[in-house]
Formats: structure tokens, C-alpha cells, sequence
């Protein structure tokens, strides 16, 4: 067989992950501003889980989409793939930004990603995680456990430039009133998002995007499905997770989980042998949402490969008449 540089090219697991990702935006995109988050969500899991099916792999869901929103689930431990391929851990959300696609905003997209058997963190049923997230430049100094401002520092100081340069994005929430206030202290930009900050942590190593660093607390899932696409794209994000409350807090310490303790970029996935694909549902900064048109309809997705570091952005054009022969998915 050909080898590149001494290494012998191996499947890339991510170019098939994008048919998972288009599949469920292709199906959700129909409700868009229906104001039904549950069908829509309904259609997404529906779709996802047929093609996933069809995928040479042995996974196991590790991520699975329901815990916060109630959803219908690809539930966590559901075992997915054809059973052929290799032992895989798997993370899905089907559409992250359930609320802006039902009420027609933008910033909605379908992800999943894959990692070698035992890699990625289960957070088991805690939703929220405190982040930080930065691009390549940034790296290897950013810590959680310092502060927002001595961050702003670093994050500047890396990118050779200045705080006040900086653009910081954070969710639209209460509970960042804080942080929000220590930014506008050391004198950064922000950008507030309603939702999304699977995008936004992305959107830090993404050239041009202008966004230096993702802030705050988010959830679980959504972190995990970052760190896979940051490994590969050379991003790095931290967390700590979150307890809404003093009996979840106890919860979680019964169960064994730890509060406190940084979860790094091993952590949350431990292997550089990860696949990432998105696809847009709505209109995105990243990713353009479905476009339908007669009997078809446009796709914008992102896949990313972590051996390799390879991101790749595919737009597709779909046949809705020939899919719907092959297919029992209502795109
Ligand atoms: P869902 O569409 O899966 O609900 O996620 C949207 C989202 O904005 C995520 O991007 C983010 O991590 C999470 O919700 C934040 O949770 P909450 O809306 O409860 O603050």
C-alpha cells in the first residue's frame, strides 16, 4: 500500500460522519421557526441514528443527546454502527440549538464525533460544564483555574497583541453576570450569543472568525464535542463541571464525580485518532444553514480529522426524490 511520509493513509471516518450530520440537519431544517423544538429534535435523532447505522464501526454512545433537554435519545450505552469497524466511543447532538432553530434563529447545527473505545469523558448526568476555549496560538497556557483577566493576559500576550484586541464570546445566561462584568473590567470585547458554544468554541481556532476566546458555563456535551474538533484543529478547551445546586453538587460527589478537578483536553477525549463532523441547520457564522430548493436541497459541513489535523469543508447538494427512494428518513 502507498504511504505519505512513512504512514499508511487510513479511513477517514469523518468524510462518512458528514452524511450522519447532513442527514439530521436535512430533516430538522424543515422545522425551522415551527416553534416544535420536540419534532424537530424527533426528526434529528431519527435520521442520525439510521446513518450511523449503516457506519463499519463498533460504537458504543457515550454522549448521547436527552439528559438536559428531555429529548428523545440517542440514548447514552445505545450501541451504534454496523458492528463491523473498529471499537468506538461516540458523542451526538443532533441539533445544538434546538431553541434557534425552532424559532427561526441562526446558529443551529447537527455534530457528532468519534473516538477510539474508552477515550472520551462521560460525564454521566452532569449537563453543565464551566469552559475555556482558545485557538492554536493560545495553546498550552491558557488554565481554568486562574482568572478571566490573567487569561485575557496570556491569551494576549500569545497572540501578540493586547487585551483590549481581544474578542471574548460567552452565552447569553444569568449565571455569567460575573464573568461578563471581569471581562469588561480588563477591558476585552464580547460577544454574547444566545446559544450555540459548540460553534463558538470552535469559531476560536477558526481563521478570521474574529472570536480569541470562548468563556463560561455551558453544557457537558457540547464541551466533549469541542475538545474533539479543537485536538485535531490545535485548539485547546478546559473545563471544570458545574452544579446547578447543592443536591446536585452531593449527587455527583456520591456518584464519584469531582468538581473541582480540571478536565484538560485529555481528559474530555485522550486520543489525537478523532473524527468531527457538523453540519449547519440554520444560518451560521461557521456553517450556512439547509437550503431547499425544488427536489433538493444544499448542505454546508465541516468535517475534521485529529490524526491528520485535516478540517475540510463540504458543501453537498442532495436529491430529495432519489434519497426518499433509498431512504425511509423524510428530508
Ligand atoms: P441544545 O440545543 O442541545 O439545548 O443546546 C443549546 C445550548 O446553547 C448549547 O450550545 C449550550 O452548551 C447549552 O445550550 C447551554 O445550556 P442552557 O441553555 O441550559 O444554558
Amino acid at each position: 500500500m502507498a504511504t505519505l511520509g512513512g504512514i499508511t493513509p487510513t479511513r477517514n471516518l469523518a468524510l462518512e460522519l458528514a452524511r450522519v450530520t447532513e442527514a439530521a440537519a436535512l430533516s430538522a431544517g424543515r422545522y425551522m421557526g415551527r416553534g416544535a423544538k420536540e419534532q424537530a429534535d424527533q426528526a434529528a435523532v431519527n435520521a442520525m441514528r439510521l446513518v450511523l447505522g449503516t457506519l463499519d464501526m463498533n460504537g458504543i454512545i457515550v454522549i448521547g443527546e436527552g439528559e438536559k433537554d428531555n429529548a428523545p435519545m440517542l440514548f447514552n450505552g445505545e450501541v451504534v454502527g454496523n458492528g463491523t469497524g473498529m471499537a468506538v466511543d461516540v458523542a451526538v447532538d443532533p441539533i445544538d440549538g434546538t431553541r434557534p432553530l425552532a424559532f427561526g434563529r441562526s446558529s443551529s447545527l447537527a455534530t457528532v464525533a468519534v473516538a477510539p473505545r474508552g477515550t472520551m469523558f462521560n460525564p454521566g448526568p452532569f449537563v453543565y460544564m464551566n469552559k475555556i476555549a482558545v485557538g492554536p496560538e493560545a495553546r498550552g497556557r491558557i488554565s481554568i483555574e486562574k482568572s478571566i483577566s490573567e487569561n485575557l493576559e496570556i491569551i494576549a500576550s500569545a497572540k501578540h497583541t493586547q487585551v483590549e484586541d481581544l474578542t471574548t464570546i460567552i452565552l447569553d445566561r444569568d449565571r455569567h453576570k460575573d464573568m461578563i462584568a471581569e471581562i469588561r473590567k480588563a477591558g476585552a470585547r464580547i460577544r454574547v450569543i444566545p446559544d450555540g458554544d459548540v460553534a463558538a468554541a470552535l469559531m476560536t481556532a477558526w481563521p478570521d472568525s474574529g472570536v480569541d476566546v470562548l468563556f463560561g458555563i455551558g453544557g457537558t456535551p457540547e464541551g466533549v464535542l469541542a475538545a474533539c474538533a479543537l485536538r485535531a484543529m490545535g485548539g485547546e478547551i478546559q473545563g471544570k463541571l458545574y452544579a446547578r445546586d447543592e443536591k446536585e453538587l452531593r449527587r455527583g460527589l456520591e456518584a464519584g464525580y469531582n468538581f473541582e478537578k480540571v478536565l484538560t483536553m485529555d481528559d474530555l477525549v485522550s486520543s489525537e485518532d478523532v473524527f468531527f463532523a457538523a453540519t449547519g441547520i440554520t444560518d451560521g457564522e461557521l456553517l450556512k444553514g439547509v437550503r431547499y430548493f425544488g427536489n433538493g436541497a444544499r448542505t454546508d459541513s465541516l468535517v475534521v480529522r485529529g490524526l491528520t489535523g485535516t478540517v475540510r469543508q463540504i458543501i453537498a447538494t442532495h436529491r430529495i426524490d432519489k434519497l426518499h427512494q433509498l431512504s425511509s428518513i423524510k428530508y
